[in-house]
């Protein structure tokens, strides 16, 4: 759009179901309970769930300036006044925020980047995480070697020519290298279209 906003309709389609996610899971006590989103995209997901979690303070932010002129371009035609600015962040080169989110999103980041930025989301995760927070991811997987929907072969293909590097992640190597930072794999949640919400949550 003229503005910078980012179109997604893919976002608008799951926006609801991550929220009914989202508000069943325990989060540590704290007000605001602060989230910081990695890889925000559009902004099209902060906008709406900033809007329906009013008692959360959320952090958008990507590694492209075309999502961050798009997330606060978003944010300055509906975002609700618990959305902040959209700030940088790499995960490959972040050397913050320490300590201070009660959850941490990420939604369709890992398959669309390669393996070393799953491996660093995980090190930024438990770094920005309070005790007993949460890293929540949405998108589609692997599970155990086997593709998880029926048009996941495709999709995974399609990734893979665009970039060799990229692909569908698998569950079980997303929760290894998760443990490895101290990120538990508590729940997995069927969505639509056979995508997966995993909740992690920080033990220490
Ligand atoms: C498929 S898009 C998903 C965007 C949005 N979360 C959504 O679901 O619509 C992948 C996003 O990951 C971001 N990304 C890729 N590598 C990254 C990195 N190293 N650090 C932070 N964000 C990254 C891209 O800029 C892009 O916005």
């Amino acid at each position: 759009m003229a503005d910078g906003r980012l179109d997604c309709q893919p976002a608008r389609n799951n926006c609801e179901p991550i929220l009914g996610v989202l508000r069943k899971t325990r989060l540590p006590a704290a007000s605001p309970r602060r989230i910081l989103e990695i890889a925000s995209g559009s902004g099209v997901h902060c906008c709406y769930l900033a809007t329906n979690l009013p008692d959360v303070l959320w952090q958008p932010t990507d590694y492209d300036p075309e999502a961050l002129g798009s997330i606060d371009a978003w944010r300055a035609t509906e975002g609700a006044e618990n959305l902040l600015p959209a700030k940088r962040l790499d995960v490959l080169d972040a050397t913050w925020p320490e300590r201070s989110y009660e959850a941490v999103v990420c939604i369709n980041m890992v398959h669309a980047a390669p393996w070393a930025v799953t491996e660093a989301l995980m090190a930024v995760a438990a770094r920005s995480l309070v005790t007993d927070g949460v890293l929540f991811m949405y998108g589609a997987y692997r599970d155990g070697g086997a593709y998880v929907g029926a048009g996941d072969q495709a999709f995974d293909d399609a990734l893979r020519l665009r970039d060799p590097e990229w692909g569908l992640r698998d569950v079980l190597e997303v929760k290894e290298v998760a443990a490895n930072h101290g990120l538990v794999l508590e729940e997995r949640v069927t969505m639509p279209k056979d995508n997966l919400s995993l909740i992690f949550r920080q033990a220490v």
